[in-house]
């Protein structure tokens, strides 16, 4: 596939410590050594400017989504490309932000709430279920599914380094990213082709 450089949204969803940060910011590194023009919007970050002063209403939480979205069209109007990377937890909202920019590619960052509260990189799952916290995604706030994400990644099955290669294999195929082979070839590999090139006297 042969690679038109296009602006595009790549939204990460799902629950809080499922992995969205982790793998956008390995995803954005694959991207930025592409050679493309990338930004990240993170939700624990934009929470501290864009979207500074907002709680975790309902309410608040869909402004917040739709600031991100808002953001991610500009940029994928430029022909830039932005990872978004939030709970985002009502479809309804991420179907309206899915509508704005032309290029959207939803990945569902999926693992089980005991999964969760057995990482606790936060220790924020312990505060909720111990009810210091209220309103806490997945304890007691709502988490509506993704049900026609383009990807799902499955954090408790699959390591990083597995779902990052899924995504990227997924979005070189829809020519969103320029293929990068030397990357993918292992050094056996290489050597074998550079032999068979000198053999062929086309490198000395
Ligand atoms: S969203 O719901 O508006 O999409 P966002 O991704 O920006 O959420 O922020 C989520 C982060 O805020 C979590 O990773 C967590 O660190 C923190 N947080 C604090 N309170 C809550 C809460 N009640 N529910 C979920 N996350 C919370």
């Amino acid at each position: 596939m042969t690679f038109e450089k296009k602006g595009f949204t790549l939204w990460f969803t799902g629950l809080s410590g499922a992995g969205k940060t982790t793998l956008a910011k390995k995803v954005q590194k694959i991207m930025l050594k592409r050679g493309m023009n990338v930004e990240m919007l993170d939700g624990a970050v934009v929470r501290t400017n864009l979207s500074k002063g907002l709680g975790f209403s309902k309410e608040d939480r869909d402004t917040n989504i739709r600031r991100i979205g808002f953001v991610a069209s500009l940029l994928a109007r430029n022909n830039a490309c932005c990872i978004a990377a939030a709970i985002s937890p009502y479809a309804d909202i991420r179907r309206e932000v899915r509508a704005n920019p032309e290029n959207f590619v939803e990945v569902y960052t999926k693992c089980s709430l005991e999964t969760l509260t057995e990482r606790d990189v936060k220790g924020l799952y312990k505060k909720a279920l111990a009810g210091e916290i209220t309103g806490f995604t997945g304890v007691d706030d709502p988490y509506e599914e993704p049900e026609n994400a383009e990807i799902i990644v499955d954090t408790e099955a699959e390591s990083i380094d597995e779902s990052c290669d899924r995504i990227v294999r997924y979005l070189e195929t829809k020519g969103l990213m320029p293929a990068a082979p030397g990357d993918d070839i292992d050094p056996d590999e290489e050597a074998r082709i550079l032999d068979k090139l000198k053999a062929l006297d086309f490198v000395s």
